[in-house]
């Protein structure tokens, strides 16, 4: 009993809260960064939300790096012209030094958290000097103190369709619109100039797509061959998979990337791991072993690939400070204990050979579609049909968001979709990147790899303006749209194709939310079920829609 409660206060010093015995004795001896001491640096982010001592012990003890979660952003150290304010970055720069940590710098260059001042509605010259400038002083100041740059943050498209061609590939962003493609090689040039001896990194999301891989490891490549010796070495020296994964992630995607840069001669990180698998802040037993069979593999594939690999950084101490808390990604739970996915972390090969095939990895969501034939404008027709949330997204930024409801009849299937903090934005000339909503139907929930005669897609914007995939999909489609400040609604009456519907039939389903930016391209995209992106072409990963009738 006396061993108990000294284990007990043991663990409530160091990770805040009173565990098993098993978690106290694992937390105090098996430590994350030891377990990795001769593969790479492990890592997690600093941020005002995390700075006490619970956080920070559970930061010291597993981590041998640190990012600044927000802190470094250009928002926050220059968000007016020529107002450098380092203060807080400082301040959580020099503690983690003062604690042995070493830090990585995170970003210098990127289309969100950053003041519009310096790249919009100005010249290109204005724009040259605001990044130049920007990145030179940031660099300086931390000269020293920090080992890697994040330079350049998430400046290609999603699965690009021309990848062969990089400066194609690359985002709209302000920085593109005001530069043009070479704010790539000025941002990394001022970096290299203003601190030659640390590490420059590009970073971006979703880098387990191939489009979008071959298009990073192009621009990586062109952009090194034509600077091969900017003091003493190529230009650009790293690449940052960003990580922010699922339990869908295929580990094999992430290999066939990381094994693509590693043959540019660069090296690669792991810069903001966390693994998606939960609903509104909760995770089942099977969510949580499912998770920790992501982590497992992945860190499989990471030690694989050691040699080349600088540091694996997760994105969050622990789920109630996670960005992406609803969706419980990281390692330690609300009450700081380690979850299965810590354990995975620490031993893979153990954590895979006692879990796996205990558990359906690939969970599919179900709901329901109550009867009723309603009027498209009168919303509250569907009052008695659950909300679906369509809140788990699928790009590394977190915009619109919202729910559906769905009515059925023997003929049609009638969505009611609510998003919102929406930019109401349809500037950009390709559909998918206006604020809209897409449905996705499988009627005969046949789940195939490729769209069948009974498979469709419905995508209404904001302004009620629809597109089909196919072009049939349209006969006798009917929807209506209502904004109000940052919120709107669409509702659509999908017919169906091929069926005549009767209660208790199964259909395939899933709702998406895409979210523009201000600028007008897709800045998020949140949806219920399928986290593959290939829902328009492949039905397999929808979730499931059930006809009832009350
Ligand atoms: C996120 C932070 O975690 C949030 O607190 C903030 O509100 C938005 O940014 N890719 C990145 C990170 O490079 O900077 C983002 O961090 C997550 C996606």
């Amino acid at each position: 009993m006396l061993k108990k409660i000294v284990l007990c206060l043991l663990a409530a010093l160091l990770i805040g809260g009173c565990v098993s015995e098993k978690e106290a004795v694992m937390s105090k001896t098996q430590s994350l960064k030891d377990a990795y001491a001769d593969y790479f640096l492990i890592g997690n982010i600093v941020s005002g939300v995390n700075m006490d001592d619970v956080h920070y012990t559970i930061l010291t003890s597993h981590h041998n790096i640190a990012t600044a979660e927000n802190a470094m952003k250009p928002q926050y150290l220059q968000g007016t012209k020529g107002v450098f304010t380092f203060d807080e970055a400082d301040a959580i720069v020099n503690k983690a030094l003062s604690q042995g940590l070493k830090f990585h710098g995170h970003t210098l260059a990127w289309h969100q958290q950053s003041p519009a001042w310096m790249n919009e509605g100005v010249s290109r010259d204005e724009a040259v000097a605001n990044l130049t400038i920007h990145a030179k002083t940031v660099v300086e100041h931390f000269k020293g103190k920090v080992v890697s740059w994040d330079v350049l943050n998430e400046a290609v498209v999603d699965n690009p369709p021309n990848a062969e061609d990089w400066k194609v590939s690359l985002r709209q962003s302000p920085w593109l619109t005001a530069i043009g493609a070479d704010y790539v090689e000025i941002v990394f040039k001022a970096a290299r100039e203003a601190d030659p001896a640390v590490k420059l990194y590009y970073n971006d999301y979703n880098l387990d797509n191939s489009n979008k891989a071959t298009a990073v490891y192009n621009m990586v490549k062109d952009i090194n061959e034509r600077n091969p010796d900017v003091n003493g070495r190529p230009l650009i020296d790293g690449i940052g998979m960003q990580g922010h994964y699922n339990a869908h992630t295929n580990p094999g995607s992430v290999e066939d990337s990381l094994q693509r840069f590693i043959s540019l001669g660069v090296e690669v990180s792991i810069t903001e791991l966390d693994v998606q698998c939960g609903e509104g802040g909760k995770q089942t037993d099977a969510q949580m072993t499912a998770q920790g069979l992501t982590y497992a593999a992945l860190f499989n594939v990471f030690k694989k690939y050691a040699e080349h690999i600088g540091r694996v950084t997760m994105w969050g101490i622990d789920d109630s400070s996670s960005w992406r808390k609803e969706a419980c990604p990281t390692m330690f739970n609300d009450a700081l204990n380690p979850k299965p996915a810590f354990f995975a972390a620490l031993d893979p090969d153990k954590f895979i050979a006692e879990n796996s095939g205990s558990v359906e990895t690939k969970e599919v969501k179900q709901s329901v579609a109550v009867y009723g034939t309603p009027d498209l404008a009168d919303t509250a027709a569907w009052s008695q049909a659950p909300a679906i949330p369509i809140d788990r997204y699928l790009m590394a930024w977190q915009g619109a968001s919202g729910t559906a409801k769905v009515l059925w009849d023997e003929n049609s299937l009638y969505v009611l979709v609510n998003v919102n903090n929406a930019e109401m934005n349809k500037a950009n000339q390709n559909a998918h990147e206006h604020d809209s909503v897409e449905i996705f139907i499988d009627e005969n929930n046949g789940k195939t790899p490729y769209y069948e005669k009974d498979d469709a897609q419905y995508r209404v914007n904001f302004d009620n303006e629809a597109t089909f995939n196919p072009a049939s999909a349209a006969e006798g489609f009917e929807s209506w749209a209502s904004v109000s400040g940052r919120t709107y609604t669409v509702s659509l009456k999908i017919p169906f194709r091929t069926i005549t519907a009767k209660e208790g039939d199964v259909i395939g389903f899933d709702a998406q939310i895409n979210g523009a930016s201000a600028q007008g391209a897709r800045q998020s995209v949140a949806i219920w079920n399928d986290l593959s992106g290939a829902s328009y072409q492949d039905t397999s990963g929808l979730g499931v829609l059930k006809l009832m009738k009350p």
